[in-house]
């Protein structure tokens, strides 16, 4: 091959490259290790000697001629692809809408509720979901053997102890808690007097799944301990809660019951959200029932004995309350002559049942779009 050709197809070839990647394969073909070029150079030796000079010096010119050249095509190539980005990118063009994610239902509800509390002073504590059986029971003044046991059926766990053997004996076997009340011994046991806490979480009980059970859900527990705590206290903030949380018309009443760590014990019902017998406000309070079309799930009529959700009754019961029982600040090394306390525990998932008209606890828990997108 000679000089001339090889000037003349490197122009052709250039010709024909649109790539970095073609550009690069062609600067192989000529200068590469096996190239053109080293070709030409091997190929001195064989000339006869007064050629050899003058072609040696021609190949290298050809070489920087050849090296000059893809350069330039680099430049072009890289130029010519600035522009085409340029191109693509057409203002006027309607944008690709993101699909925002939102807060779930139970987590707004636990969001709102912890607020209310925080701005009467209250701290947020969590707790862990594997108790021992101490915090969930015999802390709490519910030993082995009492009958309030059976009540609170439990998933225990088959793990011998989160601490080592010696701590098994003394609080328990492990288990899933069953309420939120083991994190009152918890930060009992850690801190002292005033206190003021709130702990929303998970619990879980062996219930069949139906509209309104699930072996899993939500609770917050309150409490406040000091010294001349009263039950007229619980009253009070408890009425600033559902106050907050349904409405100013909420009434309220306190139904006497029987808790092992609180005495004495209430249940706390509010008027019907849905029938309202009782402030009069039939349907106001809930504009909607939300199921999964995100239609009315009934068509309710305002008459207390039809009511789906109160059963005619006109209340609905919302929590369970009490003042801290004097064993249980045994437990915990307080002094119950000097402290008094409350203490109230409530189910996320019927709080948020009975504010949004929602009439299937399920609908929490699998996660349809058609059903989270209504919050
Ligand atoms: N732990 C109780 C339950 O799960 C609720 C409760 C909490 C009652 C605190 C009284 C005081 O049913």
């Amino acid at each position: 091959m000679d000089i001339d050709s090889v000037k003349k197809q490197i122009d052709q070839d250039l010709q024909n490259i649109n790539t970095t990647e073609q550009l690069e394969g062609l600067k192989n073909k000529y200068l590469g290790r096996k190239g053109i070029i080293a070709e030409l150079i091997g190929s001195i030796p064989a000339l006869p000697q007064e050629q050899r000079g003058q072609f040696g010096q021609q190949a290298n010119a050809l070489k920087n001629k050849i090296l000059s050249l893809i350069e330039e095509k680099q430049k072009s190539i890289s130029s010519a692809a600035g522009e085409t980005k340029e191109k693509i990118c057409d203002i006027s063009m309607p944008g690709i809408a993101q699909d925002l994610g939102r807060l779930h239902p139970i987590t707004q509800i636990i969001d709102e509720i912890c607020g209310i509390f925080n701005r009467m002073g209250f701290s947020v504590i969590e707790g862990p979901e594997i108790e021992t059986e101490y915090n969930n029971f015999t802390g709490l003044n519910i030993p082995l053997e009492h009958p309030s046991r059976d009540a609170f059926d439990t998933f225990y766990l088959k793990l011998a102890s989160l601490t080592g053997t010696t701590a098994h004996q003394h609080t328990g076997k492990l288990l899933l808690r069953s309420h939120t009340s083991p994190v009152q011994i918890r930060v009992m046991k850690s801190c002292k007097p005033p206190l003021a806490v709130v702990v929303p979480g998970r619990v879980y009980r062996p219930d069949a799944v139906d509209a309104s059970h699930s072996f899993m859900f939500h609770q917050i527990e309150g409490f406040m301990v000091d010294e001349n705590i009263k039950f007229s206290d619980l009253k009070g903030i408890l009425e600033v809660f559902a106050k907050a949380v349904f409405g100013k018309e909420i009434k309220m009443r306190f139904r006497p019951h029987f808790f092992p760590f609180t005495e004495p014990s209430a249940e706390v019902d509010i008027s019907c959200v849905i029938c309202d017998p009782v402030s009069g406000l039939a349907g106001e309070r809930v504009s909607g029932l939300k199921n999964l079309t995100g239609k009315p799930a009934n068509s309710h009529t305002g008459t207390p004995a039809k009511c789906p959700v109160c059963h005619g009754k006109g209340w609905l019961e919302i929590l369970g309350s009490g003042m801290i029982h004097p064993n249980v600040f045994r437990q915990v090394g307080y002094n119950p002559k000097k402290y008094t306390g409350f203490a109230f525990g409530m189910g996320i998932e019927r709080i948020a049942m009975l504010k949004y008209g929602i009439n299937d606890i399920r609908l929490f828990f699998e996660n349809d779009l058609r059903f989270l997108k209504q919050f």
